[in-house]
Protein backbone atom coordinates (compact mmCIF):
# COMPACT_ATOMS: atom_id res chain seq x y z
CA UNK A 1 0.00 0.00 0.00
CA UNK A 2 1.14 3.46 -0.77
CA UNK A 3 1.38 6.59 1.81
CA UNK A 4 0.29 10.17 0.84
CA UNK A 5 2.48 13.03 2.75
CA UNK A 6 0.69 15.69 3.66
CA UNK A 7 2.41 19.39 4.27
CA UNK A 8 -0.62 21.71 5.40
CA UNK A 9 -0.46 25.19 5.20
CA UNK A 10 -1.40 25.94 1.56
CA UNK A 11 -4.68 27.74 0.86
CA UNK A 12 -6.33 25.69 -2.24
CA UNK A 13 -6.41 27.80 -5.40
CA UNK A 14 -7.57 27.02 -8.89
CA UNK A 15 -9.89 24.81 -10.92
CA UNK A 16 -10.72 21.51 -11.10
CA UNK A 17 -12.63 19.75 -13.44
CA UNK A 18 -14.72 17.08 -11.87
CA UNK A 19 -14.84 13.31 -12.97
CA UNK A 20 -17.58 11.02 -14.14
CA UNK A 21 -19.33 9.54 -10.97
CA UNK A 22 -17.97 6.53 -9.49
CA UNK A 23 -21.66 5.63 -8.46
CA UNK A 24 -23.10 6.15 -11.49
CA UNK A 25 -20.36 4.02 -13.84
CA UNK A 26 -21.15 1.00 -11.40
CA UNK A 27 -24.77 0.47 -11.71
CA UNK A 28 -24.28 1.64 -15.80
CA UNK A 29 -21.83 -1.05 -16.38
CA UNK A 30 -23.92 -3.92 -14.33
CA UNK A 31 -26.38 -2.46 -16.72
CA UNK A 32 -24.26 -3.89 -19.87
CA UNK A 33 -25.44 -6.87 -18.95
CA UNK A 34 -28.95 -6.67 -20.20
CA UNK A 35 -27.74 -5.74 -23.47
CA UNK A 36 -26.80 -9.15 -26.13
CA UNK A 37 -24.58 -5.85 -27.48
CA UNK A 38 -21.76 -3.36 -27.40
CA UNK A 39 -22.62 -0.12 -24.86
CA UNK A 40 -20.16 2.33 -24.88
CA UNK A 41 -19.74 4.38 -22.23
CA UNK A 42 -17.81 8.15 -22.11
CA UNK A 43 -16.83 10.63 -19.17
CA UNK A 44 -15.82 7.15 -16.78
CA UNK A 45 -13.83 8.02 -13.58
CA UNK A 46 -10.35 6.07 -13.73
CA UNK A 47 -11.36 4.40 -10.18
CA UNK A 48 -9.85 0.88 -9.08
CA UNK A 49 -13.79 -0.11 -8.15
CA UNK A 50 -14.04 0.52 -12.36
CA UNK A 51 -11.29 -1.55 -12.96
CA UNK A 52 -12.80 -4.66 -10.66
CA UNK A 53 -16.03 -3.98 -12.21
CA UNK A 54 -14.83 -4.79 -15.53
CA UNK A 55 -12.74 -7.59 -14.33
CA UNK A 56 -15.51 -8.96 -13.12
CA UNK A 57 -17.97 -8.61 -16.31
CA UNK A 58 -14.31 -9.87 -17.88
CA UNK A 59 -15.04 -13.17 -16.00
CA UNK A 60 -19.04 -13.28 -17.46
CA UNK A 61 -17.34 -13.19 -20.09
CA UNK A 62 -17.97 -10.09 -21.77
CA UNK A 63 -15.34 -7.98 -23.56
CA UNK A 64 -14.39 -4.61 -22.38
CA UNK A 65 -11.91 -2.16 -23.79
CA UNK A 66 -10.98 0.97 -22.01
CA UNK A 67 -9.72 4.29 -23.09
CA UNK A 68 -9.54 6.53 -20.88
CA UNK A 69 -12.77 7.96 -19.77
CA UNK A 70 -14.18 5.71 -22.34
CA UNK A 71 -15.25 1.48 -22.02
CA UNK A 72 -16.74 -0.62 -24.19
CA UNK A 73 -18.56 -3.38 -22.94
CA UNK A 74 -19.82 -5.97 -25.82
CA UNK A 75 -22.29 -8.67 -23.32
CA UNK A 76 -23.45 -10.37 -26.48
CA UNK A 77 -21.77 -13.52 -25.61
CA UNK A 78 -21.98 -14.38 -21.84
CA UNK A 79 -20.32 -17.22 -20.75
CA UNK A 80 -20.80 -17.58 -16.98
CA UNK A 81 -22.98 -16.65 -13.64
CA UNK A 82 -20.51 -16.83 -11.45
CA UNK A 83 -19.17 -13.51 -9.68
CA UNK A 84 -15.70 -14.54 -8.69
CA UNK A 85 -15.22 -14.06 -4.93
CA UNK A 86 -11.88 -12.42 -4.95
CA UNK A 87 -13.24 -9.74 -7.10
CA UNK A 88 -16.74 -9.52 -4.87
CA UNK A 89 -14.58 -9.37 -2.08
CA UNK A 90 -12.49 -6.73 -3.49
CA UNK A 91 -15.44 -4.59 -4.00
CA UNK A 92 -18.99 -4.68 -1.61
CA UNK A 93 -20.97 -2.70 -4.55
CA UNK A 94 -20.16 -6.00 -6.62
CA UNK A 95 -23.71 -6.94 -4.89
CA UNK A 96 -25.60 -4.30 -7.70
CA UNK A 97 -24.76 -6.80 -10.64
CA UNK A 98 -26.94 -9.49 -8.63
CA UNK A 99 -30.20 -7.95 -10.49
CA UNK A 100 -28.30 -7.84 -13.96
CA UNK A 101 -26.90 -11.01 -14.03
CA UNK A 102 -30.21 -12.72 -12.66
CA UNK A 103 -32.29 -11.14 -15.43
CA UNK A 104 -29.84 -11.86 -18.24
CA UNK A 105 -29.05 -15.43 -17.17
CA UNK A 106 -31.70 -16.92 -14.85
CA UNK A 107 -29.34 -17.50 -11.93
CA UNK A 108 -26.15 -15.91 -10.17
CA UNK A 109 -23.83 -17.19 -7.67
CA UNK A 110 -22.21 -14.40 -5.58
CA UNK A 111 -20.17 -14.60 -2.04
CA UNK A 112 -22.19 -12.90 0.41
CA UNK A 113 -20.70 -9.04 0.67
CA UNK A 114 -18.75 -8.48 3.65
CA UNK A 115 -19.77 -5.50 5.94
CA UNK A 116 -17.49 -2.36 5.87
CA UNK A 117 -15.96 0.16 8.08
CA UNK A 118 -18.91 1.91 8.17
CA UNK A 119 -21.47 -0.45 8.87
CA UNK A 120 -22.78 -4.11 8.13
CA UNK A 121 -24.25 -3.37 5.65
CA UNK A 122 -26.84 -5.80 4.64
CA UNK A 123 -28.48 -7.10 1.66
CA UNK A 124 -32.52 -8.02 3.34
CA UNK A 125 -34.11 -5.35 0.99
CA UNK A 126 -32.42 -6.43 -2.24
CA UNK A 127 -33.00 -10.40 -1.52
CA UNK A 128 -36.63 -10.11 -0.51
CA UNK A 129 -37.02 -8.05 -3.36
CA UNK A 130 -35.96 -10.37 -5.34
CA UNK A 131 -37.93 -13.00 -3.67
CA UNK A 132 -41.22 -11.15 -4.42
CA UNK A 133 -40.10 -11.19 -7.98
CA UNK A 134 -40.06 -15.16 -8.20
CA UNK A 135 -36.15 -15.72 -7.24
CA UNK A 136 -34.88 -18.31 -5.31
CA UNK A 137 -32.13 -17.43 -2.55
CA UNK A 138 -29.92 -20.02 -0.93
CA UNK A 139 -27.68 -19.05 1.29
CA UNK A 140 -25.22 -21.37 0.57
CA UNK A 141 -22.51 -22.28 3.37
CA UNK A 142 -19.27 -20.46 3.22
CA UNK A 143 -20.86 -17.20 2.25
CA UNK A 144 -22.21 -17.89 -1.04
CA UNK A 145 -25.49 -16.42 -2.29
CA UNK A 146 -26.95 -18.65 -5.04
CA UNK A 147 -30.31 -16.68 -6.68
CA UNK A 148 -32.39 -18.70 -9.21
CA UNK A 149 -35.54 -17.55 -11.25
CA UNK A 150 -36.74 -19.39 -14.15
CA UNK A 151 -38.79 -16.55 -15.08
CA UNK A 152 -39.22 -13.35 -12.77
CA UNK A 153 -42.69 -11.72 -12.64
CA UNK A 154 -43.35 -7.72 -12.18
CA UNK A 155 -44.62 -6.87 -9.06
CA UNK A 156 -45.36 -3.72 -6.56
CA UNK A 157 -42.40 -3.34 -4.13
CA UNK A 158 -42.39 -1.35 -1.13
CA UNK A 159 -38.90 -0.56 0.28
CA UNK A 160 -38.60 0.19 3.88
CA UNK A 161 -35.69 2.70 3.25
CA UNK A 162 -34.87 4.00 -0.37
CA UNK A 163 -31.69 1.87 -0.19
CA UNK A 164 -29.77 2.85 -3.63
CA UNK A 165 -28.39 0.00 -4.29
CA UNK A 166 -31.25 -2.12 -3.72
CA UNK A 167 -33.29 0.36 -6.21
CA UNK A 168 -30.96 -0.37 -8.90
CA UNK A 169 -30.97 -4.21 -8.29
CA UNK A 170 -34.47 -4.12 -8.30
CA UNK A 171 -33.99 -2.07 -12.02
CA UNK A 172 -32.20 -3.85 -13.38
CA UNK A 173 -33.78 -7.40 -12.25
CA UNK A 174 -37.18 -6.08 -13.40
CA UNK A 175 -36.12 -5.37 -17.32
CA UNK A 176 -37.03 -9.00 -18.78
CA UNK A 177 -40.03 -10.06 -15.91
CA UNK A 178 -43.27 -10.98 -16.94
CA UNK A 179 -45.30 -7.91 -16.51
CA UNK A 180 -44.71 -4.10 -14.82
CA UNK A 181 -42.63 -3.54 -11.66
CA UNK A 182 -43.25 -0.94 -9.30
CA UNK A 183 -40.76 0.36 -7.03
CA UNK A 184 -42.07 2.50 -3.77
CA UNK A 185 -39.71 4.17 -1.93
CA UNK A 186 -37.10 4.28 -4.16
CA UNK A 187 -33.97 5.63 -3.56
CA UNK A 188 -34.04 9.35 -5.64
CA UNK A 189 -30.43 9.56 -5.98
CA UNK A 190 -29.18 11.20 -9.28
CA UNK A 191 -27.10 7.96 -9.91
CA UNK A 192 -30.66 6.16 -9.76
CA UNK A 193 -31.61 8.55 -12.80
CA UNK A 194 -28.44 8.05 -14.74
CA UNK A 195 -29.13 4.41 -14.36
CA UNK A 196 -32.65 5.00 -15.86
CA UNK A 197 -31.30 6.79 -18.98
CA UNK A 198 -29.00 3.96 -19.72
CA UNK A 199 -31.57 1.61 -19.39
CA UNK A 200 -33.74 3.77 -21.72
CA UNK A 201 -31.06 4.41 -24.17
CA UNK A 202 -31.07 0.29 -24.18
CA UNK A 203 -35.14 0.19 -25.35
CA UNK A 204 -36.19 -0.49 -21.56
CA UNK A 205 -39.54 1.25 -20.37
CA UNK A 206 -38.63 2.63 -16.84
CA UNK A 207 -40.10 5.43 -15.66
CA UNK A 208 -40.00 7.54 -12.31
CA UNK A 209 -36.44 7.49 -11.12
CA UNK A 210 -35.92 10.68 -8.71
CA UNK A 211 -39.80 10.35 -7.81
CA UNK A 212 -39.62 7.82 -5.34
CA UNK A 213 -41.57 5.80 -7.47
CA UNK A 214 -40.06 3.72 -10.14
CA UNK A 215 -41.82 2.26 -12.75
CA UNK A 216 -40.00 -0.90 -15.60
CA UNK A 217 -42.27 -2.53 -17.49
CA UNK A 218 -40.52 -6.40 -18.19
CA UNK A 219 -39.50 -6.52 -22.41
CA UNK A 220 -37.70 -8.75 -24.73
CA UNK A 221 -34.15 -9.52 -25.50
CA UNK A 222 -31.82 -6.25 -25.97
CA UNK A 223 -29.82 -5.90 -28.92
CA UNK A 224 -29.10 -2.24 -28.55
CA UNK A 225 -25.85 0.26 -29.33
CA UNK A 226 -25.96 2.97 -26.72
CA UNK A 227 -23.62 5.90 -26.18
CA UNK A 228 -24.19 6.93 -22.62
CA UNK A 229 -22.13 10.19 -21.06
CA UNK A 230 -22.11 9.00 -17.16
CA UNK A 231 -23.02 12.05 -14.62
CA UNK A 232 -20.19 14.20 -12.90
CA UNK A 233 -19.81 12.33 -9.43
CA UNK A 234 -21.19 15.05 -6.90
CA UNK A 235 -19.45 13.66 -3.74
CA UNK A 236 -15.61 14.08 -5.47
CA UNK A 237 -16.68 17.88 -6.27
CA UNK A 238 -17.92 18.60 -2.59
CA UNK A 239 -14.86 16.77 -1.41
CA UNK A 240 -12.51 19.47 -3.38
CA UNK A 241 -14.56 21.99 -2.56
CA UNK A 242 -14.60 20.81 1.39
CA UNK A 243 -10.97 20.94 0.85
CA UNK A 244 -10.67 24.76 -0.31
CA UNK A 245 -13.12 25.67 2.79
CA UNK A 246 -10.88 23.72 5.62
CA UNK A 247 -7.98 25.82 3.92
CA UNK A 248 -9.33 29.31 3.69
CA UNK A 249 -8.94 28.68 -0.14
CA UNK A 250 -10.47 29.54 -3.32
CA UNK A 251 -11.49 26.76 -5.71
CA UNK A 252 -13.15 26.43 -8.95
CA UNK A 253 -14.73 23.52 -9.76
CA UNK A 254 -16.43 22.67 -13.29
CA UNK A 255 -17.96 20.01 -15.33
CA UNK A 256 -20.54 19.76 -12.11
CA UNK A 257 -24.14 19.67 -12.03
CA UNK A 258 -25.10 22.45 -9.57
CA UNK A 259 -28.25 20.50 -8.05
CA UNK A 260 -26.67 17.67 -7.47
CA UNK A 261 -25.02 19.45 -5.21
CA UNK A 262 -27.15 21.74 -3.59
CA UNK A 263 -27.54 20.34 0.03
CA UNK A 264 -23.54 20.46 -0.06
CA UNK A 265 -22.92 24.18 -1.30
CA UNK A 266 -25.49 25.10 0.96
CA UNK A 267 -23.90 23.76 4.09
CA UNK A 268 -20.68 25.46 2.93
CA UNK A 269 -22.43 28.74 2.83
CA UNK A 270 -23.58 28.08 6.26
CA UNK A 271 -19.90 28.02 7.65
CA UNK A 272 -18.69 30.87 5.92
CA UNK A 273 -18.27 30.00 2.45
CA UNK A 274 -18.92 32.37 -0.50
CA UNK A 275 -20.33 30.35 -3.26
CA UNK A 276 -21.44 30.96 -6.74
CA UNK A 277 -22.98 29.40 -9.51
CA UNK A 278 -22.11 29.99 -13.46
CA UNK A 279 -22.98 28.90 -16.56
CA UNK A 280 -21.80 25.27 -17.94
CA UNK A 281 -21.49 23.88 -14.94
CA UNK A 282 -19.09 26.14 -13.02
CA UNK A 283 -19.11 26.60 -9.37
CA UNK A 284 -16.66 28.75 -7.42
CA UNK A 285 -15.90 28.85 -3.53
CA UNK A 286 -14.20 31.59 -1.72
CA UNK A 287 -13.35 30.88 2.28
CA UNK A 288 -12.99 32.95 5.48
CA UNK A 289 -9.82 32.16 7.40
CA UNK A 290 -11.80 31.23 10.29
CA UNK A 291 -15.24 29.08 9.56
CA UNK A 292 -17.79 29.25 11.28
CA UNK A 293 -19.69 26.14 12.96
CA UNK A 294 -22.80 24.69 12.21
CA UNK A 295 -25.19 24.02 14.95
CA UNK A 296 -27.03 21.01 13.77
CA UNK A 297 -26.11 18.44 10.44
CA UNK A 298 -28.09 15.03 9.63
CA UNK A 299 -27.41 13.37 6.75
CA UNK A 300 -30.17 11.82 5.18
CA UNK A 301 -30.80 10.11 1.84
CA UNK A 302 -30.86 12.64 -1.68
CA UNK A 303 -31.96 15.29 -1.75
CA UNK A 304 -30.91 15.75 2.11
CA UNK A 305 -27.05 15.83 3.25
CA UNK A 306 -25.34 12.89 1.51
CA UNK A 307 -24.03 10.66 3.87
CA UNK A 308 -20.68 10.58 1.89
CA UNK A 309 -19.67 13.63 2.63
CA UNK A 310 -20.23 12.90 6.11
CA UNK A 311 -17.00 12.24 6.93
CA UNK A 312 -15.65 15.27 5.18
CA UNK A 313 -17.65 18.18 6.56
CA UNK A 314 -16.43 16.69 10.06
CA UNK A 315 -12.77 17.31 9.15
CA UNK A 316 -13.56 20.84 7.79
CA UNK A 317 -15.35 21.65 10.94
CA UNK A 318 -12.81 20.31 13.46
CA UNK A 319 -11.05 23.64 12.86
CA UNK A 320 -14.12 25.99 13.11
CA UNK A 321 -15.12 28.79 15.70
CA UNK A 322 -17.35 26.99 18.08
CA UNK A 323 -19.03 23.20 18.46
CA UNK A 324 -21.06 21.65 15.64
CA UNK A 325 -23.19 18.64 16.08
CA UNK A 326 -23.55 16.03 12.87
CA UNK A 327 -25.91 13.08 12.87
CA UNK A 328 -25.71 9.95 10.54
CA UNK A 329 -28.64 9.12 9.99
CA UNK A 330 -28.00 6.35 7.00
CA UNK A 331 -25.12 4.03 8.18
CA UNK A 332 -24.47 2.76 11.73
CA UNK A 333 -21.30 2.73 12.12
CA UNK A 334 -19.94 6.04 9.81
CA UNK A 335 -17.62 7.78 12.77
CA UNK A 336 -14.52 5.57 12.86
CA UNK A 337 -12.47 7.76 11.28
CA UNK A 338 -12.55 10.41 14.27
CA UNK A 339 -10.05 8.52 15.87
CA UNK A 340 -7.54 8.96 13.32
CA UNK A 341 -8.75 13.29 13.30
CA UNK A 342 -8.18 12.66 17.39
CA UNK A 343 -4.51 12.25 16.54
CA UNK A 344 -4.39 15.39 14.92
CA UNK A 345 -5.61 17.69 17.34
CA UNK A 346 -9.46 17.16 16.37
CA UNK A 347 -11.78 17.67 20.00
CA UNK A 348 -14.50 15.48 18.45
CA UNK A 349 -16.66 13.02 20.62
CA UNK A 350 -18.98 10.37 18.94
CA UNK A 351 -22.10 9.65 21.14
CA UNK A 352 -24.00 6.86 19.15
CA UNK A 353 -25.49 8.50 15.99
CA UNK A 354 -24.10 12.21 16.72
CA UNK A 355 -20.57 13.48 16.61
CA UNK A 356 -19.94 16.57 18.46
CA UNK A 357 -17.13 18.70 16.79
CA UNK A 358 -15.91 21.64 19.07
CA UNK A 359 -13.42 23.21 16.82
CA UNK A 360 -9.91 23.96 17.81
CA UNK A 361 -7.49 26.59 16.55
CA UNK A 362 -4.97 24.55 15.46
CA UNK A 363 -4.88 21.04 13.56
CA UNK A 364 -0.99 19.17 14.32
CA UNK A 365 0.45 16.77 11.56
CA UNK A 366 0.41 13.10 12.59
CA UNK A 367 0.64 9.40 11.40
CA UNK A 368 -3.18 8.37 9.99
CA UNK A 369 -4.32 5.44 8.41
CA UNK A 370 -7.44 5.35 6.41
CA UNK A 371 -10.04 2.53 6.56
CA UNK A 372 -12.61 3.35 4.24
CA UNK A 373 -13.22 5.17 1.39
CA UNK A 374 -14.41 8.55 2.54
CA UNK A 375 -12.70 8.53 6.11
CA UNK A 376 -9.47 8.44 3.47
CA UNK A 377 -10.65 11.73 2.14
CA UNK A 378 -11.53 13.49 5.51
CA UNK A 379 -7.63 12.67 6.80
CA UNK A 380 -6.60 14.47 3.26
CA UNK A 381 -8.47 17.31 3.93
CA UNK A 382 -7.18 17.56 8.01
CA UNK A 383 -3.93 16.87 6.77
CA UNK A 384 -4.30 20.19 4.32
CA UNK A 385 -5.39 22.04 6.89
CA UNK A 386 -3.04 21.30 9.94
CA UNK A 387 0.44 22.44 10.78
CA UNK A 388 3.32 20.25 9.72
CA UNK A 389 3.41 16.96 8.19
CA UNK A 390 0.93 14.07 7.82
CA UNK A 391 1.34 10.82 6.78
CA UNK A 392 -1.49 8.83 5.61
CA UNK A 393 -1.47 4.86 5.14
CA UNK A 394 -4.37 3.01 3.56
CA UNK A 395 -4.58 5.23 0.45
CA UNK A 396 -5.88 2.55 -1.62
CA UNK A 397 -9.57 3.06 -0.03
CA UNK A 398 -8.65 6.55 -1.30
CA UNK A 399 -7.82 5.47 -5.00
CA UNK A 400 -10.91 3.51 -5.02
CA UNK A 401 -12.95 6.87 -5.58
CA UNK A 402 -11.19 9.52 -6.23
CA UNK A 403 -8.56 9.72 -9.43
CA UNK A 404 -5.00 10.32 -8.64
CA UNK A 405 -5.77 12.44 -5.74
CA UNK A 406 -2.30 14.17 -4.49
CA UNK A 407 -2.32 14.86 -8.45
CA UNK A 408 -5.26 17.30 -9.05
CA UNK A 409 -4.73 18.64 -5.30
CA UNK A 410 -1.12 19.51 -6.05
CA UNK A 411 -2.16 21.65 -9.00
CA UNK A 412 -4.36 23.71 -6.96
CA UNK A 413 -1.78 24.26 -4.68
CA UNK A 414 -1.10 21.62 -2.11
CA UNK A 415 1.83 20.14 -0.71
CA UNK A 416 1.23 16.13 -0.90
CA UNK A 417 2.95 13.38 -2.56
CA UNK A 418 2.61 9.65 -2.55
CA UNK A 419 5.33 7.51 -1.58
CA UNK A 420 5.47 4.07 -1.84
C1 LIG B 1 -24.68 3.36 -2.07
O1 LIG B 1 -24.39 2.27 -1.21
C2 LIG B 1 -23.35 4.03 -2.36
N1 LIG B 1 -22.47 3.09 -3.05
C3 LIG B 1 -22.71 4.48 -1.05
O2 LIG B 1 -21.50 5.16 -1.38
C4 LIG B 1 -23.66 5.46 -0.35
O3 LIG B 1 -23.12 5.82 0.90
C5 LIG B 1 -25.03 4.80 -0.14
O4 LIG B 1 -25.54 4.32 -1.41
C6 LIG B 1 -26.04 5.76 0.45
O5 LIG B 1 -26.19 6.86 -0.39
C7 LIG B 1 -22.64 2.90 -4.39
O6 LIG B 1 -23.52 3.48 -5.01
C8 LIG B 1 -21.68 1.97 -5.06
P1 LIG B 1 -27.90 1.84 0.64
P2 LIG B 1 -25.55 1.18 -0.84
O7 LIG B 1 -28.38 0.51 0.20
O8 LIG B 1 -26.40 0.96 -2.04
C9 LIG B 1 -29.19 -0.19 4.74
C10 LIG B 1 -19.21 5.65 -1.26
O9 LIG B 1 -18.49 6.13 -0.38
N2 LIG B 1 -29.60 -1.35 3.94
O10 LIG B 1 -28.60 3.07 0.16
O11 LIG B 1 -24.88 0.01 -0.23
C11 LIG B 1 -27.68 0.03 4.73
O12 LIG B 1 -27.07 -0.79 5.71
C12 LIG B 1 -20.26 4.61 -0.89
O13 LIG B 1 -19.15 5.95 -2.48
C13 LIG B 1 -30.23 -2.41 4.58
O14 LIG B 1 -30.44 -2.39 5.79
O15 LIG B 1 -26.35 1.99 0.27
C14 LIG B 1 -27.57 1.49 5.05
O16 LIG B 1 -27.68 1.68 6.46
C15 LIG B 1 -20.26 4.32 0.60
N3 LIG B 1 -30.62 -3.48 3.84
C16 LIG B 1 -28.80 2.10 4.36
O17 LIG B 1 -29.69 1.00 4.11
C17 LIG B 1 -30.42 -3.56 2.49
O18 LIG B 1 -30.82 -4.56 1.86
C18 LIG B 1 -28.48 2.76 3.03
O19 LIG B 1 -27.80 1.83 2.24
C19 LIG B 1 -29.76 -2.48 1.85
C20 LIG B 1 -29.37 -1.38 2.60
Amino acid sequence: MSNLIVTGGSRLSGIIEIPGAKNAVLPVLAATLLNNGTSILENCPELDDVLTMLEILTALGCRTKREGPRIEVDASNLTSSVIPEVLAKRMRSSIIILGAVLARCGEVLVSYPGGCEIGLRPIDMHLRALEQMGAEVDGLNHGMLKVTASKLHGCEILLDYPSVGATENIMLAATFAEGETIIRNAAKEPEIEDLQEFMKKLGVNVTGAGTGVIRIQGGKEIKAEPVHKIIPDRIVAGTYLAAAAATGGSLVVAGVEYDHIGSILYCLKRIGCTVKNYQGGVVTLEAPARLKPLDLLRTSPYPGFPTDMQPQIVSVLSRSAGTSVVVETVFENRFRYTEQLQKLGADISVQGRAAIIRGVEKLRGAEVEARDLRGGAALIIAGLAAEGETKISGVGYIDRGYERVEEVLSKVGAKIRRVE
